[in-house]
C-alpha cells in the first residue's frame, strides 16, 4: 500500500505501530484521527498499529487516514510522529529511532528522566522530542496529562487483578449460611492510581485504608470512604513539591512509616502499592519480613515495579507466590492491560496537546516554543538535549 504524497502546507501526522514488547496501546484512535483530519491535517497510520487495541486499519481509513504498510513508508515526510512507548534503540533489539527522519517532532511517553540512552539517541538523530510524561501539572494541561489518564486505569486494574486472584469475596455478605467478612484493602500512595484503587475497592465492597506522605491526600482518601493512616503530620505537610508530587522522605520518616503501617499490612487481604517519586527509584515500603507475616492467600499488587518496586520480592512482569502463600503481582505497564480505554484516553491527551499548535487556516504545524506545555516537555531539539531537568539546570 502506498502513501499519498504530501500536500503542500498540510501537517502530516504519523501514527506508528508500537514495537516494544508488551505494548498494546496505540497513539491515535479513529476519533482523534477524525479530529486531526477536520483540522486540515493529513494522517498516516502504519498498518496494524491498532491491532492490540482492537482497532482495524479500516476503522482508521474510514475517518480519513491513509494506511502505510511499513514504518519507513509511514514516516516519509512526517511533521509529527505519535507514539505511546519510548522508541527502542539499537541495543534494545530494534532501532526505531533510526527510522525517524531528522527534524521530526516526536510526541510520546519517553521516560526521559531515567532513559538517558533514549534521549541521547533522539538528540543524535536530530529529533524534536516531546516527553509527554513531563507535562506540567497546571490546570490547562490536565487534559494532556498521560500520567493521570494511564495511572487512573492502572489503579482500577490493580484492584481487579487482585480481586480475581483473591480466593475470597470482597464485600461483606450476610447469608443464611452465615456472614462473610469484607476484604481489608490497604493502598500505599493516594495519587491518581491510588485514589482510583481506593474507589474501585470501595465499589467492590472492601474496607479500605490508605497512606501517603502528602498530608493533602488525607481529605481525598476520606472523601472516597477510606481511612487515612497518618504517620507524622508535620513532615507530611512539607512533603509535596510545587508540582504536586511527593518528595523523597527522610530515613527517620521512613522508619516511622514502616512501624505505623506494619500492623495494617499484616491484617490486610489485599495491598496495592502505587508510591512513586518522579525521576527516582520507587521507595521501598514493604520489607520481606512484613510480607512473611501476612496471611496465606493475601494478594499484593506492586504498581511501582517498573521503578524498582515498593515491595521487597516483587518481580517485574511476574507473579510471585511466597513461602507463606502471599501472591505478589508485578505486572509491567498495567494500563496496557486495558488497551482500548488506555489508547482512547492517551490519544485524546496527545490530541489536546497538539491541536492548539495546528494553524486553523493552513493546517500547518505552528509550534509555540514559549508555551509552558512545550518548554516543560521538550527534551531534545536541533541535535541537543535541552530539558533543564536533563541538563542539570532544573529539579522539580
Ligand atoms: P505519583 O504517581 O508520582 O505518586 C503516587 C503517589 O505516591 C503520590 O500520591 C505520592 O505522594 C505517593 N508517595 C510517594 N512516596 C511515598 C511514600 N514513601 N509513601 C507513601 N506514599 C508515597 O503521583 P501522581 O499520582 O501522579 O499524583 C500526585 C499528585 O498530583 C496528586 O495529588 C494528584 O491529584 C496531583 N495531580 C495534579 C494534576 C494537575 O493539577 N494537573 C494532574 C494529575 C495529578
Amino acid at each position: 500500500m502506498g502513501v499519498k504524497s504530501k500536500v503542500q502546507g498540510l501537517m502530516k501526522i504519523v501514527v506508528v505501530k508500537e514495537r516494544r514488547p508488551g505494548e498494546t496501546r496505540v497513539s491515535a484512535t479513529p476519533e482523534t484521527v477524525k479530529k486531526f483530519v477536520a483540522l486540515g491535517c493529513e494522517v498516516i497510520v502504519e498498518s496494524g498499529a491498532g491491532q492490540f487495541s482492537h482497532i482495524s486499519d479500516k476503522a482508521y481509513e474510514s475517518e480519513g487516514a491513509s494506511i502505510a504498510s511499513s514504518i519507513s513508508d509511514a514516516v516519509k515526510g512526517a511533521d509529527a510522529v505519535l507514539k505511546v512507548s519510548r522508541p527502542m534503540t539499537g541495543s534494545e533489539g530494534q532501532d526505531e529511532i533510526a527510522a525517524l527522519p531528522e527534524g521530526t517532532l516526536l510526541i510520546a511517553g519517553l521516560n526521559a528522566l531515567t532513559a538517558k540512552d533514549t534521549v541521547d539517541a533522539l538528540a543524535k538523530q536530530k529529533i524534536t522530542a516531546i516527553a509527554m510524561e513531563l507535562m506540567p501539572r497546571i490546570t490547562r494541561a490536565q487534559s494532556m496529562d498521560i500520567l493521570s489518564s494511564q495511572s487512573n486505569l492502572a489503579g482500577y486494574k490493580a484492584v481487579i487483578d487482585a480481586a480475581a486472584r483473591f480466593g475470597r469475596a470482597m464485600p461483606m455478605m450476610m447469608t443464611a449460611a452465615g456472614t462473610i467478612a469484607p476484604a481489608r484493602v490497604l493502598v500505599f500512595g493516594a495519587g491518581v492510581a491510588g485514589l482510583q484503587a481506593i474507589a474501585t475497592a470501595k465499589r467492590l465492597g472492601g474496607v479500605v485504608l490508605a497512606t501517603d506522605v502528602r498530608y493533602v491526600a488525607k481529605e481525598q482518601v476520606e472523601s472516597l470512604g477510606g481511612k487515612f493512616i497518618v504517620v507524622d503530620e508535620e513532615a507530611m505537610k512539607a512533603a509535596e513539591t510545587e508540582g504536586g508530587y511527593a518528595k523523597e522522605m527522610s530515613d527517620d520518616f521512613k522508619k516511622k512509616q514502616a512501624e505505623a503501617v506494619r500492623a495494617e499490612v499484616v491484617k490486610a487481604d489485599i495491598v496495592i502499592t502505587t508510591a512513586l517519586i518522579p525521576g527516582r527509584p520507587a521507595p521501598k515500603l514493604i520489607a520481606a519480613d512484613v510480607v512473611a507475616d501476612m496471611k496465606a492467600g493475601s494478594v499484593i499488587v506492586d504498581l511501582a515495579v517498573e521503578s524498582g518496586g515498593n515491595v521487597e520480592g516483587s518481580k517485574l512482569d511476574g507473579v510471585v507466590v511466597t513461602d507463606n502463600g502471599v501472591t505478589i503481582m508485578g505486572y509491567a505497564n498495567v494500563a496496557a492491560r486495558l488497551a482500548r480505554d488506555a489508547s482512547s484516553l492517551y490519544s485524546r491527551n496527545l490530541f489536546n496537546f497538539l491541536s492548539p499548535m495546528i494553524d486553523k487556516e493552513s493546517g500547518a504545524l505552528n509550534m509555540n516554543w514559549e508555551d509552558e506545555v512545550v518548554t516543560g516537555t521538550l527534551v531534545t531539539k536541533d541535535g541537543k538535549v535541552i530539558h533543564p531537568r536533563l541538563t542539570g539546570e532544573g529539579d522539580s
